[in-house]
């Protein structure tokens, strides 16, 4: 009897509309993740036909699931940045979230209750995205906010502030290896394909977030401003010591030896794993399926050996140094 009934089309357009305008124009696609990016517990009545209908602003398609238009026109032209806001900003993949636990931390003085009790993601918001926005609009001063916009689109009332920027970034080619991963097991991106496609698709910029190579140009350009500090997640992992007490030296805080030892243990991967407030694994199934990976995965520098093909590794250094060349800096996996 239900073989006969034929509104599942147009319910399933509904479930789907609702939850990601502007699905119901998407058009039919070929991936083999076919239900990615939806939420509806009925079956596909279109196996095989459809994505994740990305969110554009600017010509740079961002995950449905939290982005909108507008919360990102918002962010960008009318969000009132103060001056004591500190920005934790990256390109996806590059250490985000191990910055947000830094930095709660510090603010906390290293005692470890806030980052254990409460959501990385209520303690610094996404306030270019849909809930993010809400939140920082209502956060009391001085806040934490995180988000991986690039330059250009950043918040325009940032340039008349003394609001500080950390940007962390990442070797590249670790950061395509994560993202893979992380593509996989999150439905409000397109499931890749293959590797080969995905590095592809990272170095024609035609991942969510858009270009690596234009995001890390766009926030260089502030490398001389001084409310703006860079660090690689490479620097992190080497001396994540050292490191805290540099980020505390840029925030002007000023804490004692146990606590920066605090911060160091709470930070590290082992202590996040455990951390559920920071590890996503609260996340619904429905956002993130922990069947198919781990968010903090493995958590090293290097992982790209063991994905990339000699040739494909020659191709990415080619382009690298092409897309690098005016950029004048020397970043930790340079050095060979
Ligand atoms: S996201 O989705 O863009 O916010 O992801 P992001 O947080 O930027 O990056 C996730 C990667 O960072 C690793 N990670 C860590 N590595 C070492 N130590 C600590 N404490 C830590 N916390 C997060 C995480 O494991 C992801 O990298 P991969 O290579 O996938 O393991």
């Amino acid at each position: 009897m239900f073989g006969k009934w034929d509104g599942w089309g147009p319910l399933w357009d509904l479930l789907c509309g609702k939850m990601f305008p502007g699905w119901e124009s998407a058009p039919p696609c070929l991936s083999p993740s076919p239900v990615q990016g939806c939420r509806a517990a009925v079956p596909c009545p279109y196996p095989g036909t459809m994505s994740v209908h990305y969110v554009t602003y600017k010509g740079i398609k961002f995950p449905p699931a939290y982005n909108s238009e507008h919360s990102l026109s918002f962010a960008h032209n009318e969000f009132l940045v103060r001056d004591d806001d500190v920005f934790n900003v990256t390109y996806p993949k590059s250490g985000t979230v191990w910055m947000t636990e830094i930095l709660s931390l510090i603010r906390s003085r290293g005692h470890p209750s806030w980052s254990q009790t409460v959501l990385n993601s209520d303690r610094m918001p996404w306030f270019s995205t849909r809930l993010g926005l809400e939140a920082a609009l209502s956060y009391p001063s001085p806040r934490l906010l995180t988000c991986h916009l690039p330059r250009h689109i950043f918040p325009k009332s940032f340039s008349h502030s003394t609001a500080k920027v950390i940007y962390t970034l990442r070797d590249p080619r670790d950061v395509v290896v994560s993202y893979y991963y992380f593509s996989k097991m999150c439905s409000s991106y397109e499931d890749p394909m293959s590797f080969e496609q995905f590095l592809r698709d990272f170095l024609s910029g035609e991942l969510p977030h858009g270009s690596w190579f234009e995001h890390v140009q766009g926030w260089m350009e502030m490398k001389d401003q001084e409310n703006f500090f860079f660090i690689t997640y490479e620097e992190l992992k080497q001396d994540l010591q050292g490191s805290v007490r540099r980020i505390c030296q840029f925030l002007g805080q000023d804490l004692d030896d146990d606590a920066v030892s605090s911060v160091v243990r709470n930070a590290s991967f082992s202590a996040m794993r455990e951390n559920p407030m920071c590890s996503s694994v609260l996340l619904p199934a429905d956002i993130m399926d922990q069947t198919k990976g781990r968010f903090l995965r493995k958590g090293i520098c290097g992982d790209w050996k063991n994905h990339f093909t000699v040739a494909q590794s020659e191709t990415f250094d080619r382009i690298y140094q092409d897309r690098m060349r005016g950029l004048n800096m020397a970043f930790p996996w340079d050095r060979r």
